[in-house]
């Protein structure tokens, strides 16, 4: 070998060594719902940020809308490394773990703010990791915010649902809700609900403020009913292999980024929920019912019975941080 290959030969070397050759990882998240809401802002910020700082060695692609993966899929597709994020509503985790179904017991958390502490309290934090043996790790909470009942009747009181077909997400304790009202509840995916709704296969359902807006459900319900009866929040989620499996500097960054993009999704949500509920007032388009005390109570009523029938899944404990919450 003459000096010249010698040398370039060897410049390869300290290249390939020094990782300057190192193939970028991609890492895809997939979501359901428009890029304009709590989690699309949230995803969009995480991949800007990722763009910034780790530019040539870690890409982020973002895919909205269910155009990969809806959200029955999506977990199955993270542990098969086909998507690498995914951040499901906490409904849609019962295959997985029983335990975060607290998040949809009914009329159990007052206000966001209630949300937020139990989340960061000993029991939010211990759910993070409540699919470990199934090799699923949350790597944060998100938040959209509190659900909203839509209908194509008012739904005032209990008896009003009664008999009434209502899209829910994939949850056993969401179906016990409105089995609770003597509905009849159908778990379908998200990007299915417009169009049950508009060809009236279906008389309603329950979402935030951000969905009902971003999807116009709005547009094919007459009446929302602002019953604040649930709450609709995320867990971003990826396959524990897969992230401990990474170099460990780029999984601080990776966690850095991820904690400030949840951080500004958390800020648009609660401002998402204010403006979008008003921009749906402004439409004209549906009417929005505000429940009167003794009409809410009766929902509670109505309703609350559920907790009872899953807390032996839950566990006690977790339902009653959550109630200490509200305080
Ligand atoms: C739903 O299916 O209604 C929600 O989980 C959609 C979402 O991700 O907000």
């Amino acid at each position: 070998m003459n000096k010249f290959k010698i040398a370039v030969s060897a410049l390869a070397m300290i290249a390939v060594t020094s990782g300057a050759y190192a193939e970028e990882i991609v890492i895809k998240f997939s979501h359901v719902v428009a890029e304009n809401t709590p989690k699309g802002i949230m995803a969009n910020k995480f991949a800007e940020l990722v763009a910034e700082r780790l530019a040539g060695k870690v890409k982020v692609e973002v895919f909205p809308n269910s155009q990969l993966f809806n959200d029955d899929k999506v977990l199955e597709a993270i542990l098969l490394g086909d998507v690498q994020l995914g951040a499901p509503s906490l409904s849609k985790f019962g295959k997985f773990t029983r335990k975060l179904q607290v998040y949809d017991l009914p009329f159990l958390f007052k206000n966001m703010d209630a949300v937020g502490k139990f989340q960061s309290g000993p029991h939010g934090q211990a759910l993070l990791a409540s699919m470990k043996s199934k090799g699923l790790v949350g790597l944060g909470y998100l938040h959209n915010g509190l659900k909203q009942l839509s209908a194509s009747n008012p739904l005032r009181v209990p008896s009003d649902a009664a008999g009434k077909k209502f899209r829910i997400m994939s949850s056993d304790v969401l179906a016990a809700q409105f089995e609770a009202v003597d509905a009849v509840p159908l778990k379908k995916p998200f990007s299915e609900v417009f169009t049950l709704l508009q060809t009236k296969a279906i008389d309603g359902q329950e979402n935030t403020w951000s969905n009902i807006y971003s999807k116009k459900f709005f547009e094919v319900n007459e009446y929302i009913t602002n019953s604040n009866h649930g709450v609709l929040d995320y867990l971003v989620v990826t396959s524990e292999d897969y992230w401990n499996g990474l170099d460990a500097e780029i999984r601080d960054e990776l966690n850095k980024a991820m904690a400030e993009a949840i951080a500004e999704g958390n800020k648009v949500a609660s401002e998402k929920s204010m403006s979008d509920k008003q921009k749906i007032a402004d439409s004209g388009r549906s009417e929005i019912l505000t429940l009167t005390a003794d009409e809410r109570a009766q929902w509670v009523d109505a309703m609350k019975p559920v907790w009872a029938q899953f807390a032996g899944e839950i566990g006690q404990d977790v339902i009653d941080a959550a109630v200490a919450s509200n305080n």
